[in-house]
């Protein structure tokens, strides 16, 4: 039997972790995968994290199963935290999955029950996991231009034009915020120019939101995802609690779907369910009840979000730094995209045998599409990326 089984395809970014982890040189410097490190290069668990961590196992009483939904507390603060009141409550379904992840794919086989032969339209370029999940459920898939790598700023008349093939009841995938991989995000006039053109064409939005609170603040990230909600009778919503919780190994994540009216919500509530019970029954409770102890809790709430803000300020400053140092060493602004980019990421917008030399000659690791973690960064290792940037002639 496990011998007709094929090879399959890395994962690029999973990859590089690994390479990372081999490469005996302690100047090596990690900007490969998502996870938010702080100066010293530890992934701290977040003070608001442990309290409530502390909490539940001081006053848990049983570890029997949740729903298959999941915790309906969790996703009545996680609907708040995304949606913040842009939608009635009851034409919301949603269901706990393992991480954002989870959402995702719940949300493709969900869109594969309803319509088969709908089209999903990716940004190219987009977080990889994306195309792969799809190809895999044996979907169709078409991609929108988003990223112009010689400004660094999103491909606007570019993503519009190609939008412009969108087919009524196609589905058209959008990061909500922070978009991973480019760090290049959509203005809010840009986004309510998408959103004209999909309800023009009978569209529908999947938004994958996964670094909430890492780009201009955690309600401001919010704001897009709050107008599509909105704007349409249904919106497909994956939310990650990996990032902003910095919870990443406990996967937590949520899928919403926005309905037209409370019984079609009932009824996407029911299919849900449905397909948490056939991919994996309950979903995981650990991170889901952290995540909702600390933002049905003030004082734990606020001290998420002050230690949250902490985390992304830093990531804006060394942004700033970064694009300092090499307008300093080029003598020009052409990398001063990078201090506009939002999120964890930015994409350097240079070859693969650049990235391969940053690799090979200086210990650099970024992914090969020349995507970098900002988070992996400090104020020493600033000026050496700067300076192995310019010498690599990027
Ligand atoms: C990333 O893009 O690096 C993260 O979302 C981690 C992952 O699972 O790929």
């Amino acid at each position: 039997m496990l011998e007709h089984l094929k090879e399959q395809p890395k994962d690029k970014i999973l990859a590089l972790m690994a390479a990372y982890r081999a490469d005996a040189r302690d100047t090596k410097i990690d900007l490969g995968v998502g996870v938010y490190k702080d100066a010293s290069g530890n992934t701290p668990v977040m003070r608001a994290v442990k309290e409530a961590e502390r909490r539940i196992n001081a006053e848990q009483t049983t570890k029997a199963y949740t729903g298959l939904a999941g915790d309906p507390a969790f996703s009545d603060a996680m609907i708040d935290l995304v949606l913040d009141g842009a939608v009635a409550r009851d034409r919301v379904a949603a269901v706990a999955t393992p991480g954002g992840t989870g959402a995702i794919r719940q949300a493709l086989e969900l869109i594969k029950m309803a319509a088969p032969g709908a089209t999903v339209w990716l940004s190219d370029p987009t977080w990889p996991n994306h195309p792969s999940i799809i190809k895999y459920l044996g979907m169709k898939s078409k991609s929108y231009r988003y990223f112009d790598s010689d400004t660094g700023q999103v491909d606007y008349v570019g993503m519009l034009t190609d939008l412009g093939q969108v087919l009524p009841g196609d589905v058209v995938l959008l990061h909500g915020c922070c978009h991973n991989p480019t760090g290049a995000n959509l203005t809010m006039p840009q986004w309510k120019g998408v959103i004209d053109l999909l309800k023009d064409k009978a569209a529908m939005p999947f938004i994958d939101i996964a670094y909430q609170g890492f780009g201009d603040g955690l309600a401001q990230d919010g704001a897009a995802t709050r107008l599509v909600a909105s704007s349409f009778d249904n919106v497909l919503i994956a939310a990650s609690c990996s990032k902003n919780f910095g919870i990443y190994r406990e996967r937590t994540g949520i899928l919403m779907a926005v309905a037209k009216d409370e019984a079609q919500r009932d009824l996407a509530q029911q299919n849900l369910a449905y397909l948490n019970r056939q991919n994996f029954s309950f979903p995981p409770d650990h991170g889901a009840r952290i995540v909702s102890t600390i933002l049905t809790d003030a004082e734990l709430r606020a001290d998420w979000e002050a230690e949250l803000e902490e985390v992304r300020l830093g990531m804006l400053d060394l942004r700033k730094q970064l694009a300092d140092e090499l307008r300093r060493l080029s003598n020009s602004d052409r990398f001063d995209f990078l201090a506009e980019h939002r999120g964890m990421f930015s994409r350097l917008g240079t070859s693969p045998d650049k990235v391969e030399m940053l690799r090979a000659d200086h210990g650099i690791y970024m992914v090969g599409d020349s995507r970098m973690n900002i988070a992996g960064l400090n104020a020493d290792t600033v000026p050496v990326l700067a300076r192995a940037i310019i010498d690599a002639g990027v």
